[in-house]
């Protein structure tokens, strides 16, 4: 489904190159659940916001169901990532005076769904995350753990074949903490294919396959290997 070849991402500081990913490789097959762990600035965020078309790669090649990422532009580009990808971040990133209900709308505003589509989905996507009896409510006046169940609702809301996960729960306590891993596990055993990036061993282990980056490359050499079906 995805392939990253020989990915690389250099910045210009001050006039010296900083490598932030240094050649990395990664293929991720249909309905995998991959965690991705490492040291803070080992370049997580980095990979997952190249992975969500967020950013681009000094050098190397991505390919998402055989298009090549690095070719689309502009608005191609958005339609692919609004379709096709759904993220989920550690601050939610949900418009606070806004319902739950028109938060999870978002994606779909893009779209050409009917009203009545949309509706479905979002009922659907509100009770995949059980938060239905939330749906009028202001996200403001949610807990953190409630906040995240209604950006993986968002996340989901377009039906996208790969959901991007940064720290999901790193600001969650234990309770909301397992509640969000259930969910994305739900996910993934209906077929869904997520990436969760994570400080958290016990969450990482939730994960099919599990990877560690260190200085930007992955930190055994076997993880870019195919993993097991
Ligand atoms: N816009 C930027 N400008 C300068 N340096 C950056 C920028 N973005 C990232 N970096 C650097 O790139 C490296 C990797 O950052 P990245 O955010 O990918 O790490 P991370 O593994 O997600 O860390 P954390 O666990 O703290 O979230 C870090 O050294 C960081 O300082
Ligand atoms: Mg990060």
């Amino acid at each position: 489904m995805i392939q990253l070849k020989n990915i690389s991402k250099e910045l210009t500081e001050a006039g010296s190159r900083v490598p932030i990913l240094q050649n990395i490789n990664l293929t991720i097959t249909k309905g995998e659940y991959i965690s991705i762990m490492g040291p803070s600035g080992s370049g997580k965020s980095t990979l997952m916001n190249i992975l969500g078309t967020l950013d681009t790669p000094t050098s190397g090649e991505y390919l998402f169901e055989g298009i090549n990422i690095s070719r689309l532009r502009g608005s191609k580009l958005a339609d692919f990532r609004n379709r096709r990808l759904g993220f989920v971040f550690q601050s939610y990133m949900l418009i606070p005076r806004l319902s739950v209900r028109d938060n999870v709308e978002l994606p779909l505003l893009y779209t050409t769904k009917s009203r009545k589509e949309r509706e479905k989905r979002i009922h659907m996507a509100l009770e995949q995350v059980g938060m239905l009896h939330k749906a009028k409510e202001p996200t403001m006046n949610l807990s953190g753990g409630q906040k995240q169940k209604i950006a993986i609702a968002r996340a989901i809301i377009n039906d996208p074949e790969l959901l991007l996960a940064d720290e999901p729960s790193g600001n969650l306590d234990v309770h909301s903490k397992d509640d969000i891993l259930q969910i994305f596990q739900t996910l993934n055993d209906s077929g869904k294919t997520i990436v969760l990036v994570t400080h958290d061993r016990e969450v990482a282990l939730t994960a099919k396959r599990m990877l560690t980056l260190r200085n930007g490359a992955w930190a055994d050499p076997a993880a870019e290997v195919v993993a097991r079906a």
